[in-house]
């Protein structure tokens, strides 16, 4: 099967069977998760760069894991140690980063757009793995990827996001994934961190806004709680002891969800600020789930941007199954750069 994609900076302008064709590629690569040898060579010869401007630790670890599990070489450029702190501009260093000929780029930024604006200027595809507060989009797809594995599907189902939306890139790419697929939405957190126009970010979703934890949680399938910025509570308007009390995640305002509600945290937690430790760990808990799953939707992504299919049109993934017969002269590339 072919697909259109050659970049991935949004899940918005996607539809909701290009999204579903996303999940379905990362399932086999959910499978290599399992096994003990869990190294393919679909990507070997190719080449992703990790551009990550704005501090990460997961999203970065998933991304780099998932191109060398698929058998590529990766280049990485610590933000902190590199010339921007010299003042280079963001285009210069990542043209520098193009001259070295990596097949893929996998960036972050702390501007909203930023890779939408970079991927304008290069030619290799670029992934966006989170710009400011517009994006986050393999988290959306490793996010419904947990959800579809834990309820069946994903469709129709009573989402509740708490904590701060209006900053969250998380919340915008959960509400553009789900929302396709009929999800309704509804968002809680402090006045300032839910204003009225969240409402219209999916304008074919159903998205309300509710300031009462315990109403807000009624009925919900999914509880997706956000990371308290803590640099964003200040005191007097809102300390992290009024959050906690007003707004946290325990296990009694939990049971105001229905019981077989899933919890998903995209990490890093605030334990104890903006999710109880027995919700953290409980039974209902998917934090876990979404880490390991984030690297095989991020494999489905490399492979699909930075290679193709192969010709004889079977999965990448069925390169493992017989590891201890294989050499490495058996593997062919098959690369097909899909533009
Ligand atoms: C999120 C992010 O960076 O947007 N984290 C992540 O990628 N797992 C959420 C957050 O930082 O709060």
């Amino acid at each position: 099967m072919t697909h259109r994609f050659r970049d991935l900076l949004a899940l918005e302008p996607l539809t909701a069977d290009e999204l579903t064709f996303l999940l379905d590629q990362s399932k086999p690569f959910q499978e290599i998760q399992k096994h003990p040898l869990k190294k393919l060579a679909t990507l070997r010869g190719k080449t992703v760069a990790l551009a990550f401007f704005e501090s990460s630790t997961r999203t970065r670890i998933s991304f780099g894991t998932a191109a060398s599990r698929l058998g590529a070489d990766t280049m990485n450029l610590q933000a902190e140690a590199s010339s921007l702190k010299k003042g280079e501009s963001l285009l210069d260093t990542v043209h520098t980063l193009d001259a070295m000929k990596p097949d893929c780029l996998v960036m972050r930024h702390a501007a909203s757009g930023a890779a939408d604006f970079v991927a304008r200027h290069l030619d290799i595809p670029v992934i966006n793995a989170g710009d400011g507060t517009h994006e986050h989009p393999s988290q959306g797809l490793l996010d419904a990827l947990t959800i579809r594995d834990r309820k069946g599907r994903i469709d129709n189902l009573n989402v509740t996001i708490l904590g701060d939306i209006q900053h969250s890139r998380v919340a915008r790419s959960n509400i553009h994934m789900l929302g396709k697929f009929g999800c309704r939405f509804t968002l809680c957190g402090p006045a300032m961190w839910v204003p009225r126009e969240l409402e219209q970010i999916a304008p074919r979703a159903s998205i309300r806004r509710v300031f009462q934890v315990e109403e807000a949680l009624e009925d919900a399938d999914v509880v997706v709680v956000l990371r308290v910025q803590t640099e964003r509570l200040h005191e007097p308007a809102l300390s992290a002891s009024d959050y906690i009390l007003l707004y946290q995640l325990n296990r009694e305002r939990l049971l105001r969800a229905k019981p077989d509600a899933v919890v998903l945290h995209p990490g890093p937690m605030n334990r104890g600020v903006e999710i109880s430790p027995e919700v953290a760990d409980g039974p209902q808990s998917c934090v876990l789930d979404q880490v390991t799953n984030g690297i095989a939707v991020r494999m489905a992504l490399l492979f699909l941007l930075s290679a193709g299919h192969n010709e004889e049109g079977s999965h990448p993934v069925n390169d493992v199954q017989q590891p201890r017969n294989r050499r490495a002269t058996d593997v062919k590339d098959p690369s097909h750069a899909s533009r």
